[in-house]
């Protein structure tokens, strides 16, 4: 499940992940985790040598539960820290360095093994699983996407949100290494006018086809 932030990949990864008895991986977490220590450590985030010198350091484990996944680093429990606004804003510059881009990458694979599991991210059907058995793509609107973005953050307005939204995108979208693109393959569903659930129908529909 690849899309831009805000299109839905994470709760409809883990009903279609519930739905089927599958385990279920966010991927974006694993780059917010990096994100987090790099924070921590005082890492320069301009400094891309920097950053690539010290990613294979942390220990980053994800829990695969899709009724409660977990994210941890050197054994500390980051969930709510690695949704935090410094992190949100930062996690970009970390995921455009190849060097973590190979090690997180290799650890994604590691955990999807030879399958039963939903991935979710912005490269899995293009790199991490380019043989997945059904591979889609999730889209919505700017607007659509901002405002369930803002629903959940308190505080927060839309047009904030679309605007910090939108430059994430664009540094996603246009990174040298693996950027934001539809795979091969995928199905593409705008998922701007229909429900949580019609969306999960819809990818179960995919998925029994
Ligand atoms: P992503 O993982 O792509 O960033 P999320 O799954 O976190 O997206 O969804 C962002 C928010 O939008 C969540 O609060 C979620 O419940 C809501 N949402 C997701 N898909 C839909 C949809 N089709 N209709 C309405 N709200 C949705
Ligand atoms: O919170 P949101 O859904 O917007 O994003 P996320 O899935 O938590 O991912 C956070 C960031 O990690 C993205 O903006 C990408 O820069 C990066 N990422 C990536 O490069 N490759 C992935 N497979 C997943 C996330």
């Amino acid at each position: 499940m690849d899309g831009p932030s805000g299109s839905g990949k994470s709760s409809v990864s883990r009903g279609v992940a519930r739905a089927l008895g599958l385990r279920y991986l966010d991927t974006g977490a694993m780059y917010r985790a990096m994100t987090w220590w790099m924070l921590r450590q005082g890492v320069d985030l301009a400094d891309p040598a920097a950053v690539a010198a010290r990613c294979g350091e942390p220990r980053i484990e994800s829990g695969t539960d899709p009724d409660a996944p977990t994210i941890h680093v050197d054994g500390v429990d980051v969930a709510g820290p690695i949704r935090e606004a410094a992190v949100t804003a930062a996690v970009s510059a970390v995921a455009a360095v190849p060097e973590v881009r190979v090690r997180l990458v290799a650890l994604q694979r590691e955990i999807a093994g030879t399958g039963d599991i939903v991935l979710e991210g912005r490269d899995i059907g293009t790199v991490v699983c380019p043989d997945a058995t059904v591979k889609v793509y999730l889209t919505a609107s700017a607007e659509a996407r901002a405002r369930r973005r803002s629903a959940e953050v308190a505080g927060s307005t839309v047009a904030a949100q679309q605007e910090a939204m939108a430059r994430r995108d664009a540094l996603d979208s246009t990174r040298k290494t693996d950027p934001l693109s539809m795979a091969a393959g995928a199905v593409e569903l705008d998922t701007t006018a229909l429900s949580l659930d019609e969306v999960i129908a819809e990818v179960l529909r995919l998925v029994a086809e």
